[in-house]
């Protein structure tokens, strides 16, 4: 946790409190919960807890758990109000927040049922407005919410109070937002499947609560966040109507927090510790407010955005434009396992090994190309010794109907090449069975999944023979926390480390590119690159590790932020065409894939705008004018 001069957080009109991880912010979050409980169970009195379901609060519930098993907390004097519900939904349904409830918190602690209160997915129409009118009467009735608990949305909602969502409003019937359908597309597979309307306690009702945290994990949150405790108070973004509460606090990871003007321009709070990094954030920001390239920022431009500071010695300004205009030339190569034979002083990769050992691990089975395609057919032209480690089998992200097409096509191959011993005609009859009945999202049968691996696994070595990439160099990890069949994955274990270890210890690689994804903590990306920092770790005493250079590229839908770039791969139109052919390789991916997230381009499309855009920022910072960019950060381990 950490403590701050009260000048950095002066934009700050909520409270914040920061932590290293979701893991330890929940804890705090926790405990707080379960003091209440304590003290008032010593006076013999009910404590009402407010809460929420989605992705943010689950290690919270967890931690709960844990202290109810090991700890003695107790729920007997808890009541609980669940903040909404989609509707109509069975409570059956594993999308729905009554499963989800009972899946993270009541099914493993001591609550009575009757205590605990979830907003109706299947209440009659008619009855909706009574029903809503009641739930609010009932949590005035039991003296109101001591603690609530909050995540936040992409679009500021709290609970489902999406924009527009007046101080005033109570529990009720709502209809989402096109960005939170999009969000909860994740959960229901297809956007098609997602309610259209939910129940949701009002920002008034939970205005009302005594004390309010609101919770937010990863960067995709930092932009809302920042608006939230920073911005104006509007009905556009309801979670800032906190900004009025006598106690709510925000809990955020750093990644969270990284939107805050105290992080992001630090320079706007008056209290700015000035160090290199921030010194080229600064000047990069200048040059894109202003629109200028770096080399014509002015003393004038400085004075104008309180950068005072940054011009108090005469000509600094000047020698600042071309210090951070050289850095960043630096950051560009068209050789990404370094240049042999030349001075590389001043480039991001070695000379020497001239042939390096290169991993490119991938997530899932099209990151590779999708991120990183250009740099990876660059790696192979320059003859380095590349090898492609598909970390997850991806096999959740294949339509039904594209299993049962390949499980036919296995069954006349087998019929055409006279083969007919009937294997492959039972196994397709058997996947007709197996789909009878199922909707997209249900649990795949085994035989499902392996068919949804292998056809994401024939994809994953098309893209590699396009790209050149020796076919015994191409790995298919299937680390196991990802084969629930499901959305929910198991925890990471040493299984999974150790098969990435295995790989490490096999290639003794001088470079290795991984998904830096930081942006759901939670996500499969995430949960990959932690595997291969705890195996890189768990190899710090190799001494190949120590000629080990860790490169990160970000998925399909975010880039760095300039100033972090250390490794900057021009790619020229031919490249950018060829790039385009490696992702089409993926074609269970293509069109629409299983999971879109918000974005509702293709994969391709995607890499492209923003491989462009990353070029264009370049380019109007006053650097060469490329056709795309794809960009990497250097991780020391
Ligand atoms: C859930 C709820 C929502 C979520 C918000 C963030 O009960 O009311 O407001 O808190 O959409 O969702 P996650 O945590 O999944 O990012």
């Amino acid at each position: 946790m950490t403590t701050l001069d009260h000048s950095q957080t002066k934009l700050e009109k909520i409270p914040v409190t920061l932590f290293g991880d979701p893991k330890e912010a929940s804890k705090y979050v926790a405990e707080h919960i379960a003091d209440l409980v304590f003290k008032r169970q010593a006076t013999g009195q009910p404590v009402v807890l407010g809460l929420a379901t989605g992705a943010t609060p689950v290690l919270v519930y967890q931690e709960l758990v844990r202290m109810h098993k090991q700890d003695g907390l107790s729920f007997k004097n808890v009541i609980t109000f669940n903040l909404d519900e989609y509707y109509p939904i069975s409570p059956d349904s594993p999308q729905s927040y009554h499963y989800f409830m009972n899946y993270h918190l009541f099914d493993h602690v001591d609550i009575p049922k009757e205590n605990i209160n979830i907003p109706s997915g299947t209440i009659d129409k008619a009855e909706v407005n009574r029903y809503c009118e009641e739930y609010e009467n009932k949590i005035d009735a039991v003296g109101g919410i001591d603690i609530q608990v909050l995540g936040i949305g992409r679009t500021g909602h709290i609970g489902f109070n999406e924009p527009g969502s007046g101080f005033r409003s109570k529990t009720r019937i709502v209809k989402l937002d096109p960005i939170t359908i999009s969000d909860a597309t994740r959960e229901f597979i297809k956007e098609e499947f997602v309610p259209r309307t939910a129940l949701t306690m009002g920002v008034k009702s939970i205005f009302k609560a005594r004390k309010v945290f609101l919770m937010a994990w990863g960067e995709k949150k930092a932009a809302i966040v920042s608006t939230a405790v920073e911005g104006e108070v509007t009905k556009e973004i309801p979670s800032s109507f906190l900004q009025n509460h006598p106690d709510a606090e925000i809990v955020l990871d750093t990644t969270a927090g990284t939107g805050l003007s105290r992080f992001k321009t630090p320079w706007l709070t008056g209290f700015c510790e000035w160090n290199d990094a921030l010194r080229k954030r600064a000047v990069i920001w200048l040059s894109e407010k202003l629109d200028k390239p770096i080399l014509k920022l002015t003393d004038k431009d400085y004075k104008e955005n309180e950068l005072d500071e940054l011009i108090m010695f005469p000509n600094y300004s000047q020698e600042l434009n071309v210090k951070i205009f050289n850095e960043l030339q630096h950051t560009i190569t068209g050789w990404p396992g370094g240049k042999p034979n030349v001075d590389d002083t001043h480039r991001p990769e070695r000379a020497l090994p001239a042939k390096k050992r290169v991993i490119v691990f991938s997530p899932h089975p099209d990151d590779d190309v999708i991120s990183m395609g250009g740099t990876l057919l660059k790696l192979v032209e320059q003859e380095h010794d590349v090898h492609v480690a598909y970390q997850t089998s991806g096999n959740i992200a294949v339509f039904d109907d594209d299993a049962i097409r390949f499980a036919e096509f296995a069954k006349l191959l087998e019929g055409a090449l006279g083969k007919d011993d009937g294997v492959l005609q039972n196994t397709y009859d058997q996947v007709v069975e197996d789909l009878k009945g199922k909707k997209q999202g249900d649990q795949n049968s085994d035989r499902l999944k392996i068919i949804k691996g292998l056809i994401r696994r024939a994809e994953a070595s098309a893209a590699c023979r396009f790209c050149r990439v020796k076919q015994e160099n191409v790995h298919f990890l299937n680390l196991p926390f990802y084969e629930t069949g499901n959305i929910m994955k198991k925890e990471l274990s040493d299984a999974d480390i150790g098969i990435i270890k295995e790989l490490l210890v096999e290639v003794q690689p001088h470079q290795v590119f991984a998904a830096g994804d930081l942006h759901d903590p939670h996500g499969t990306h995430k949960v990959c690159l932690d595997a291969i920092m705890l195996a890189l770790k768990d190899l710090k005493s190799e001494p190949w590790t120590k000629n080990c250079y860790l490169w990160l590229y970000r998925g399909a839908w975010q880039e760095w932020d300039i100033e972090k770039i250390e490794m900057a791969i021009p790619l020229s139109p031919i490249d950018v065409m060829r790039k385009r052919k490696a992702i089409f390789k993926h074609q269970s991916q293509k069109d629409t894939p299983v999971f879109p997230g918000e974005d509702a381009r293709e994969f391709w499309q995607r890499a492209e705008d923003r491989n462009s855009a990353t070029a264009k920022r370049y380019d109007k910072l006053g650097l060469t004018e490329y056709e795309a960019i794809e960009a990497f950060v250097k991780y020391t381990f």
